[in-house]
Order: structure tokens, then sequence, then C-alpha cells
């Protein structure tokens, strides 16, 4: 049997996990939840408890809400360790994070368990304070084969992002990404930016822009950018994959403390989620196309405040099972 193991997190995660989760029943589709997070540090110590991990280790595909409590900022364990740890144990490097309005069709894919994130990092006796970017060539050569492939499924064109003009692991990352397209991807267009200017191109000319190939930090900065360009982070969806192993499928945003528990955050990013969830993650791609058309018309009958609406977050989960022909179920 297919299981979802649903982490609602902390914040507005709950709150649109709920939805989610209306959604996968309507579905019929088995799902659990698991402590993770925040909430999950305050009850237990632990931001990825062993029984989390085991249950998304077995689980057929992980579907997150967002991690993070004011109160736990700067603290030595933080809710967005587990998060971190919980990619590199199910070895979804891939981040595939989709950004689409009028005019605009592009997607960032990001690599996600390598680079800053994850290299050393501490104190020196000196009083110095250090984190460091690594890089190997098998690490970007797996993220860019992701990359050159949904380009060549789409028609389109890869952009790597970098810092050649500075940075040593971008000689690496730009080295592997133009030898690999001109062995295996000589049809698939290819071009370089540097992530500064690139950034501004996202913001002026995001129409221009198709797949977008980067690493861990820039690929976090820019799918903020291509959210804000393309309706804002209320909306916006990533799927992350590995070899083998269940995805995680989680909204772009964060926990969003400052409208927390007021229920009224857009559950659309969280929904679009679970339609990468049905698409990537189970090979239910009929599903996935239903949902994303459903969430559509559900964006233009029930907008929510960021969007310059009123509909309240379970409002917004109400339109889009309506439009999935579903009934609401409580
Ligand atoms: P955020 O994404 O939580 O919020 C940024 C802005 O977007 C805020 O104005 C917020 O109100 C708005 N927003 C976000 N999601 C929304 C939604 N669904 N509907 C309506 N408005 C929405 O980023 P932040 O404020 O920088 O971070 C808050 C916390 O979340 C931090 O602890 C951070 O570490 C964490 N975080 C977690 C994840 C994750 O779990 N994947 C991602 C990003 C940030
Ligand atoms: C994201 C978030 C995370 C990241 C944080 C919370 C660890 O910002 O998913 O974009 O930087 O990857
Ligand atoms: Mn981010």
């Amino acid at each position: 049997m297919t299981v979802v193991a649903v982490l609602p997190g902390d914040g507005i995660g709950p709150e649109v996990a709920a939805e989610a989760v209306r959604v996968l029943d309507a579905l019929d589709i088995a799902h659990d939840e698991h402590s993770f997070g925040g909430g999950a540090i305050l009850a237990g110590g632990d931001a990825l408890p062993a029984e989390t991990l085991a249950a998304c280790s077995a689980s057929d595909a992980v579907l997150l809400g967002a991690v993070g409590l004011p109160e736990l900022e700067g603290a030595a364990v933080r809710p967005e360790q587990g998060l971190l740890a919980l990619r590199r144990e199910l070895g979804v490097y891939a981040n595939l994070r989709p950004a689409r309005a009028e005019g605009i069709d592009l997607i960032v894919v990001r690599e996600l368990t390598g680079g800053l994130y994850f290299g050393a990092r501490g104190t020196r006796d000196d009083g110095t304070w250090f984190d460091t970017c690594e890089y190997t060539r098998p690490e970007v050569e797996r993220i860019a084969h992701r990359a050159f492939a949904i380009a060549r499924e789409r028609g389109g064109r890869v952009t790597s992002v970098d810092k050649v003009n500075v940075l040593h692991t971008s000689r690496l990352w730009r080295d592997v990404v133009t030898e690999l397209g001109a062995a295996e991807y000589p049809d698939v267009p290819l071009d370089h930016a540097l992530v500064d200017s690139f950034a501004m191109t996202i913001v002026d000319a995001p129409q221009t822009i198709d797949v977008v190939l980067t690493e861990n930090t820039f690929g976090d900065i820019l799918s903020d950018v291509a959210a804000a360009v393309t309706g804002g982070l209320g909306l916006a969806a990533s799927a992350s994959l590995g070899d083998d192993g269940p995805g995680l499928f989680e909204p772009v945003h964060g926990s969003a403390p400052q409208i927390a528990g007021r229920g009224v955050a857009n559950p659309a990013a969280m929904l679009r989620s679970t339609a990468l969830l049905l698409r990537h993650g189970l090979g239910r791609g009929a599903d996935a196309d239903a949902l994303e058309r459903a969430i559509d018309r559900a964006l233009r009958e029930a907008p929510t405040r960021d969007l310059g609406g009123t509909a309240s977050t379970r409002d917004a989960g109400d339109a889009v099972l309506r439009a999935l022909d579903a009934t609401p179920t409580l």
C-alpha cells in the first residue's frame, strides 16, 4: 500500500498541511503524521526524531509543511538542522522549484545536499567564524544530469548559474556542466550566467528564462526571487528527488511566524507541492494535472490575502476540493 509521510512542522506548516491531507483523503491515499522541526525539539530535544526519519525512509513519499520557530532562532539545536538532516538522509540532492505565471515558465534546479550548507563550519581559536563551500565532480554531474534531462524533455535550454569570477567551486561547476553538456546533451542549448546579474535578469526578464541549474545557496536565494515575480511565496512549490527512495515535497516558503495561527496562509504552495508528489513521487501524473488545474481555478475563485483576496486557508482548500469535484471532508 502507498503511504505518504506527512510532516506538518511549525508555524503555518500545520495549517497548510491540513489542506493537503484533505486532498490526499479525497484521492484515497494513505498517510500518517510525524513530529518534526521546532515542535519536535520542544517535545523531545531533537528536530528529526529517529521515529520520524524511520517513517520517512519507509514511506513512498514525504510531504512537509514548513519548519522554524522564532524562539529557536540562534539556539544550539534548530528546526532547520532537522530539515537539512532529512534531505541528506533521504539523499534528495535535486530540488526542483518551478515558477509559472502569465508568460513565465521557468524552473530552478537547485543542488540540495552539498555546498555551504553542508561544509565544515566552526570557530577558530583566533575568533574567526567560518563556513566552507565544497563540491565534488560527481555531485555536480548528477545535478547537471537532472537539469539537462528536464530541459531536453520540455524542449528547452539550460542556464547554469555560478560565480566563476570569484569562487573556486564555481570553476569546477562551470567546467563539469560544460563538459557534460557537450558530451551527452549537445541538443540542449546551454549558457552560463553570474549569479549577481542573473538575480536581476529574473526580475527584469523572467520570460526569457527556462531551466536554471545552480548550487545550493544560490538556488535558495534565486528561487525566492523567482517566486516573487510569479505571485509570491504563497504559490511556490518544490520537489526534492534522489536516485531512488522516497522524494520530499515541500513549499518553498517557511513557517511564516507573523501570520501563523490565524488561518490566513495561502495553501497553494503546499497543494502544488502535493501535485508534484503525485507526479514525481507516486507516478500519478493524471491526478497531478487535475490537482494543478483545480488549484488554478481555486486561486481565481477564492484568493487568499497574499493575493489581495479575503479567503482563509480553509476557504481556499474548500475551493480546491470543489474544483477537484470532491466532497470536502472535515
Ligand atoms: P517565510 O517563507 O516563512 O516568509 C516570508 C514572507 O512570505 C512572510 O511575509 C510570510 O508571511 C510570507 N508567506 C510565506 N508563506 C506564505 C503563505 N503560504 N501564504 C501567505 N504568505 C506567506 O520566510 P522567513 O520569514 O524568512 O522565515 C520564517 C521561518 O521559516 C524561519 O525560521 C526560517 O528558517 C524558516 N524557513 C523554513 C523553510 C522550510 O521549512 N522549508 C523555508 C524557508 C524558511
Ligand atoms: C528552503 C529553506 C531552507 C533552505 C532552510 C530553512 C534550511 O530556506 O527550503 O528554501 O535554505 O534550504
Ligand atoms: Mn529558502
